[in-house]
């Protein structure tokens, strides 16, 4: 039986129909766009991705991946927001779950150029990637073939000149060793993006946090932002290179905290056209790949919430990196970050390297300016890094949750027993009943979880009642698995089940 929002009770079901009326006020593709100011090309944009997979990442990777814009080239990992082994564990975890793991994955660096690595466990948890249930185990490895910096040349350079953009949304580790190795290469590629950086002194009016109760620019160091903290001196190599300079794009903290992950966001995105389409959206149609992507933002919206005081939403830095490539039209880069004005500023970027780095610089104990990001703006007309002051949040959110339908299209999306298909523009009516059977014995037969699966095969049994297999034992459902709930007890009564189900669903929403 569906889990139904009237049949929930108190503070937690009224707090719940109050954030779904105001997403339904507020369609997230309700804006208006003036198609005379669209610059966007249609042609496709071939492009590489550097991360060190978190929660961010992980947008920036279904964007990359599931716009139809863009020709995702190959993924290469980097130490950052955890070791270098979970980065990469979870960048081919993400790709799974999305249905691309056709995508090369080639891990990179393990730490800075000369510098300690430092990871961000306070804010993307031990593993780099905390606070979902719905991560599928990666089946595809990462690829050993050859190092991630020939991987990423040899994909770049393979591409017409001038076509194929680098983007960076990790430490610059490895982007610095492929231009030091390959210096050839700035002239070849269309362009680098990079999440990274803060500027600060007003450059937007982004809300930064707080550190100790005073306002912050960085959000690793008073001063620094991550990224650019934890390889400086790659950084400043980068950003030093006349040549990719004029071609690069830096989406910093002061942007990226105008791009929110708000209560309407989180469940726009949870619930896709469902919230559109229905008075009351039922959670329990809701696909894995949603979840997912809802559980990544609840857990990085309590970390932010704690370590920078920020309440409002989430920034949600990286996917902007790549949004930029292929919709330039939805940033603004002009001294008052708007639509409207001349998108004409450019910048030199200068990063301090010097001063003291480490443990006691990032606890406070110490102030240093290492790892700042210094923008000199260039004289009207000339050449340099382009630094967008504002952006349409409404449009790019608009992006990313169209990159979760497709997502849904392409590994088939169950609802109430039909099950539509990739390529297919009619749902292909499958009898669940008696093809359920056969799917729950691969399940338990083969050992393998619910959303593993979904992920190699595409098929989503359709567990939704509870269930005993061949040994008497109860099978978990999809819910339970999702929901990381063990599975349902057949011996309790519909009433005390569906106060179980009311439990679980104020559980998941409180998360
Ligand atoms: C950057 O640091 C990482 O924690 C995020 O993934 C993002 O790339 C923000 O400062
Ligand atoms: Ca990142």
């Amino acid at each position: 039986m569906p889990m139904r929002l009237d049949r929930l009770r108190g503070e937690a079901a009224e707090h719940y129909r109050q954030q779904i009326l105001e997403h339904l006020a507020q369609p997230m593709h309700g804006t208006k766009v003036d198609a005379g100011k669209i610059t966007t090309s249609l042609q496709s944009h071939s492009i590489w991705l550097d991360c060190d997979t978190g929660h961010d990442d992980a947008f920036a990777i279904l964007l990359a991946a599931r716009s139809p814009e863009l020709r995702l080239l190959g993924i290469s990992t980097v130490y950052g927001n955890a070791p270098l082994e979970n980065t990469t564990r979870n960048t081919c975890a993400v790709l799974e779950a999305i249905g691309r793991r056709d995508v090369p994955v080639y891990p990179g660096a393990t730490g800075p150029l000369q510098r300690e690595a430092c990871f961000a466990p306070g804010i993307h948890g031990e593993t780099g990637l905390d606070g979902t249930t719905c991560l599928p185990k990666p089946t595809a490895p990462a690829r050993t073939d050859k190092g991630a910096v020939e991987a990423m040349f040899d994909a770049l350079s393979a591409e017409p000149p001038g076509t194929a953009w680098l983007v960076a949304v990790g430490t610059l580790s490895n982007v610095a060793m492929l231009f030091n190795r390959h210096p050839e290469l700035a002239e070849h590629i269309a362009g680098l993006s990079v999440m990274g950086g803060c500027i600060g002194d007003g450059f937007t009016k982004a809300p930064l946090g707080t550190i100790d109760g005073r306002q912050r620019r960085g959000n690793w160091t008073e001063f620094a932002e991550f990224n650019i903290y934890s390889d400086p001196e790659a950084a400043r190599f980068v950003f030093s290179n006349p040549t990719l300079s004029r071609k690069t794009t830096l989406i910093p903290l002061d942007l990226t905290h105008q791009f929110l992950a708000t209560g309407d966001v989180k469940f726009g995105l949870l619930f896709g056209s469902q919230a559109r389409m229905r008075n009351e959206p039922d959670l329990s149609s809701v696909s894995t790949v949603r979840r997912l992507f809802f559980e990544v933002l609840t857990f990085f919206a309590k970390t932010y919430a704690v370590m920078f005081d920020l309440r409002a939403g989430t920034p949600t830095h990286d996917p902007l990196a790549v949004a930029v490539i292929f919709r330039p039209d939805l940033f603004y880069c002009n001294s008052d970050g708007a639509a409207d004005s001349p998108q004409d500023e450019r910048f030199q970027l200068e990063i301090v390297s010097e001063g003291q780095h480490g443990a006691a610089v990032e606890s406070g104990e110490i102030a240093s300016h290492c790892g700042q990001t210094i923008a000199h703006a260039v004289p009207a007309g000339g050449l340099g890094v382009r630094i967008p002051r504002g952006l349409n949040d409404k449009a790019l959110w608009g992006l990313i949750e169209s990159c979760l339908s497709r997502t849904e299209r392409h590994i088939g999306l169950e609802i109430r027993g039909e099950r539509r298909e990739a390529s297919g523009t009619q749902p292909i009516r499958q009898n669940v009943d008696t093809g359920q059977e056969d799917m729950v014995s691969l399940v338990r037969g083969g050992n393998v979880t619910l959303s593993e699966f979904e992920a190699s095969t595409g098929l989503m049994p359709d567990i939704k009642g509870p269930m005993k297999d061949k040994g008497g034992k109860f099978l978990q459902t999809n819910k339970e698995e999702s929901l990381g709930v063990k599975p349902r007890d057949l011996s309790r009564s519909e009433s005390e089940q569906e106060a179980d189900d009311d439990a679980e669903l104020v559980n998941f929403i409180k998360k």
